[in-house]
């Protein structure tokens, strides 16, 4: 019997427990797992409800609108898919779904770096233009190329990831012997034999590696691992003077990511981003790091008056993109939340998930007397003792 979504699927937490049983525990894991202890990627969700809603009455609030700009685009919400890695092996060809999914919201979809689908194939399944996330890697004549392609897909934003010129280390994903394409160990084909949607999606597909990449990588024996390689390729140089190389080469709207100290901050400014995302990676990087929430009002202070500052890691509901607004951000970004979406119900899963944030936003700000996400500002929340 199909699936009603309306009724099974009413949060995003329902999507991640669909998501666990429908997709292969190595790549399940690595989405939901974080850096070394995990205190930092638990923190980030939790310390978040520390913010309590400050609960109006008798306010007018009919025709409210959750929509707006973001770098001068419309959106319906205040709210960008952030990149994440391998999305198309939560199923397959996940990032021209997500894209596709995001497009019909009308909300920004941003590609990995790591995708398995190329910017190529994204931008032919899409008529929205989607925003491009850039690692930087040793080879810059390929940072070059990249970013070109980037230009010529119509990508209307590069978002440039600053905080992983080192991998940070996940348990899980050692453990699980992650790699891309997957080993056909036998653990893992008794694993995959429990997931026959992930397979046969995996079989229509030819789609199985870093898309954007497998080009350039020296040929990979099927003893040595994908991922493995990439690790590697990281520039540990990167630094102010290549964020303006980047600025340069690429010449459109530039996003840093990964921002957590407003020093850093005010360096991004002065290097000309038109918006920054405040952000410890999911707390994947640097295990310790303090919840993003708490991050993100210093820096709002610092500069939020001379560029966007936009918010991610923890976010999982409309009301986290409440707080995220209300402490100053200008749009929060989502991870796990839509890759539970696609690894549960592919493209239904993040048109879902979505639509669940939406609401969510529209009740909290019913309920808090708000009508436009412009009136959501500090005094709209309380701290809880
Ligand atoms: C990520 N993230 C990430 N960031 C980035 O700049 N490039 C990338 O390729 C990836 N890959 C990636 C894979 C997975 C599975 C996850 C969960 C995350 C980090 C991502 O952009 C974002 O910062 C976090 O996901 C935000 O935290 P939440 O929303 O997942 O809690």
């Amino acid at each position: 019997m199909p699936m009603n979504i309306d009724r099974t699927v009413t949060a995003v937490e329902d999507l991640r427990i669909l998501a666990r049983r429908r997709v292969p525990r190595m790549f399940y894991d690595y989405v939901d797992c974080g850096s070394w202890s995990e205190a930092t990627y638990r923190a980030n969700s939790r310390d978040m409800a520390e913010w309590n809603f400050r609960q109006r009455v008798a306010v007018n609030i009919e025709g409210r609108s959750s929509e707006t700009t973001l770098l001068g685009e419309p959106v319906a919400m205040p709210l960008a898919l952030a990149p994440a890695g391998l999305a198309g092996m939560q199923c397959a060809d996940g990032e021209i779904l997500a894209a596709r999914a995001a497009a019909a919201f009308g909300v920004p979809f941003t590609m990995s770096t790591m995708s398995v689908c190329s910017i190529e194939d994204v931008a032919a399944a899409t008529k929205r233009p989607f925003w491009f996330q850039l690692y930087m890697m040793k080879d810059r004549t390929f940072m070059g190329d990249l970013i070109d392609r980037a230009k010529a897909a119509g990508c209307s934003a590069l978002v440039l990831t600053l905080d992983l010129q080192v991998q940070g280390q996940r348990h899980k994903d050692i453990k699980n012997g992650l790699s891309t394409p997957p080993k056909l160990t036998l653990a893992n084909l008794a694993n995959l034999m429990t997931k026959p949607r992930w397979c046969w999606g995996m079989l229509r597909t030819k789609r199985r590696s870093f898309g954007n990449i497998v080009g350039h990588a020296p040929d990979i024996d099927d003893t040595s691992s994908m991922a493995l390689w990439v690790s590697e390729q990281f520039d540990q140089t990167l630094d102010w003077a290549a964020v303006d190389w980047v600025k340069a080469r690429w010449g459109g709207k530039l996003i840093l990511k990964g921002i957590m100290d407003p020093e850093d901050a005010r360096h991004a400014v002065s290097a000309g981003a038109d918006a920054i995302v405040v952000s410890n990676h999911g707390g994947r990087q640097l295990d310790g790091a303090p919840a993003s929430i708490h991050a993100l009002p210093a820096i709002v202070d610092a500069v939020g008056n001379e560029t966007e500052v936009h918010f991610d890691s923890g976010v999982r509901s409309g009301q986290d993109v409440f707080r995220a607004l209300a402490l100053g951000a200008k749009a929060a970004h989502i991870g796990r939340a839509y890759m539970y979406g696609l690894g549960a119900l592919g493209e239904d899963g993040v048109a879902r998930c979505l639509s669940i944030i939406r609401k969510e936003l529209d009740l909290t700000m019913a309920l808090c007397g708000v009508r436009k996400v412009e009136e959501i500002t500090r005094d709209t929340l309380v701290p809880r003792n």
